[in-house]
């Protein structure tokens, strides 16, 4: 039988991926967002939260370093970059990145972070943390929703004018979720990657410019 479009576009995505060196195929995810958003302009300190096996990683580190000589000039920039990832699963090493398992609602995951990057601020907080599904649209909603809510206090590290991404289903407790990131964010968009899956009802909330 011939495979939908949908089908089609996951096993293209895979096979990228693989043909890439990319962990998983959700890389085109974040390589979406960045093409729509720019958010890894003068990135250089980056927290990539759920981030087993690793992928958003691999591409946190590739826009990283190229940063590191693109904007070499008066306005913000660093010399290196710091990348940090968090899953409760094992994350296979990066060379050049922390990677940490953890819960990242564990208090303590809070002294990882001002340890890591020794009370400095960062640009970037990128997060695919997802819940583990049960099926049941409305509490795994909330779940996710939790989750998230957890998230957005780690905005607290974000330098001003930074950026948070996070992953949310679609769902009734979304409105108010788009209003809390509004509190913490001058601009606050929604989108929906090309690379993912059409029927998931996930979706991405960006927060750009902290204030
Ligand atoms: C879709 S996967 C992430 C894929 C990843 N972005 C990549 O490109 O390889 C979602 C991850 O979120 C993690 N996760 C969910 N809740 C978490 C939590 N409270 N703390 C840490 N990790 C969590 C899951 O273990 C899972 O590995």
């Amino acid at each position: 039988m011939s495979k939908n479009p949908q089908e089609h576009g996951q096993e293209y995505h895979y096979n990228r991926a693989k043909k890439e060196g990319y962990r998983a195929r959700s890389a085109y995810k974040l390589i979406d967002l960045q093409n729509r958003f720019n958010i890894f302009k003068r990135s250089f300190y980056i927290l990539d939260l759920g981030s087993a096996p690793g992928s958003w990683l691999q591409i946190a580190k590739k826009y990283a370093e190229d940063n590191i000589g693109r904007y070499k000039d008066q306005y913000y920039h660093r010399d290196h970059y710091k990348i940090m990832g968090v899953d409760t699963k094992n994350i296979a090493p990066i060379e050049g990145i922390k990677v940490i398992k953890m819960d990242l609602t564990n208090p303590q995951f809070k002294n990882e972070i001002e340890t890591y990057f020794n009370e400095n601020q960062i640009d970037l907080i990128i997060s695919d943390a997802s819940i583990n599904k049960s099926g049941n649209k409305f509490s795994d909603q909330s779940r996710q929703v939790n989750l998230c809510l957890e998230i957005i206090k780690l905005s607290k590290y974000l330098r001003v004018r930074g950026s948070l991404v996070v992953k949310l289903f679609q769902g009734v407790d979304f409105d108010n979720f788009f209003k809390k990131m509004k509190e913490t964010f001058v601009i606050v968009k929604s989108f929906k990657p090309r690379a993912s899956n059409k029927k998931s009802n996930e979706i991405y909330l960006i927060g750009l410019k902290k204030k």
